[in-house]
């Protein structure tokens, strides 16, 4: 297979043709911050985390293709201000309380707001209302943590083929929805195994009975920055098991 070669931070990066700046730039070791992200799933786009500067345009890492002698810039001031302003907006959209959390410690929105600098929430709370789901024996969902990434979505539809979640609503009022005729996760074959149970990127799908199996300060990102172990369900398949 041809490959070619773009710059990050200066770095000479090669890919191969249909491969995006992000799949080049994990396969060479490089880190961009992600939260939709996931190699196993179609890009999404939707967090805006990944925002990278190519050729002087501010652009996502996730979906846009890699081409020849791209110049991309991932490590400066400029973008980690414009990732810090997206990571505070995704925290105050939802209710991401982190120490009350059971991800806290194993939560990729906690720790990429650590990895931007981010020391406060700066924008207003929203503090949404949302209904706790528990219905189902062995996971619940708290739909205030979710962002919308659709990893659920993309994984119950692509890997399970259950389609157990989806996204409604337009604008303001999108939210994640469970596809059953109660609206609850009981009344689905959704399973603690499937592979939409192990991709949430923050603490809104939970495994009941594992809150405390890894005590808070000896987690994934409580020992090491994410820029150093990726995402926790690519690092450690089994360590979305340990929250709920
Ligand atoms: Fe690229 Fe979310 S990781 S937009």
């Amino acid at each position: 297979m041809t490959q070619y070669d773009i710059t990050i931070d200066g770095q000479k990066v090669s890919f191969t043709e249909g491969q995006t700046i992000m799949d080049a730039a994990l396969a060479a070791g490089i880190y961009i911050p992600h939260l939709c992200h996931h190699p196993e799933f179609a890009p999404h786009g939707s967090c805006r985390v990944c925002t990278v500067t190519v050729n002087g345009r501010n652009t996502t890492a996730c979906n846009t293709r890699a081409m020849p002698d791209q110049v991309v810039l991932n490590n400066t001031k400029e973008l980690e201000a414009t990732r810090r302003a997206i990571v505070q907006m995704l925290f105050v959209e939802g209710n991401h309380l982190c120490p009350g959390c059971e991800k806290t410690g194993n939560c990729q929105l906690q720790a990429i707001g650590y990895y931007v600098g981010m020391l406060t929430p700066h924008y207003t709370h929203f503090y949404p209302i949302r209904a706790v789901d528990a219905s189902h024996p062995d996971v619940a969902i708290d739909f205030n943590r979710c962002i919308l990434c659709e990893l659920c979505v993309r994984a119950s539809r692509d890997a399970d083929h259950k389609n157990v979640f989806a996204l409604s609503g337009r604008g303001l009022k999108t939210h994640l929805i469970v596809n059953s005729p109660t609206g609850k996760l009981a009344d689905t074959n959704f399973a603690v195994t499937d592979k939409a149970a192990q991709v949430c990127p923050v603490g809104a799908i939970l495994h009941k009975r594992q809150a405390f199996v890894i005590p808070i300060g000896e987690r994934l990102y409580d020992r090491q920055p994410i820029n150093l172990v990726g995402d926790l369900a690519q690092s450690n398949p089994q360590g979305a098991t340990t929250h709920g």
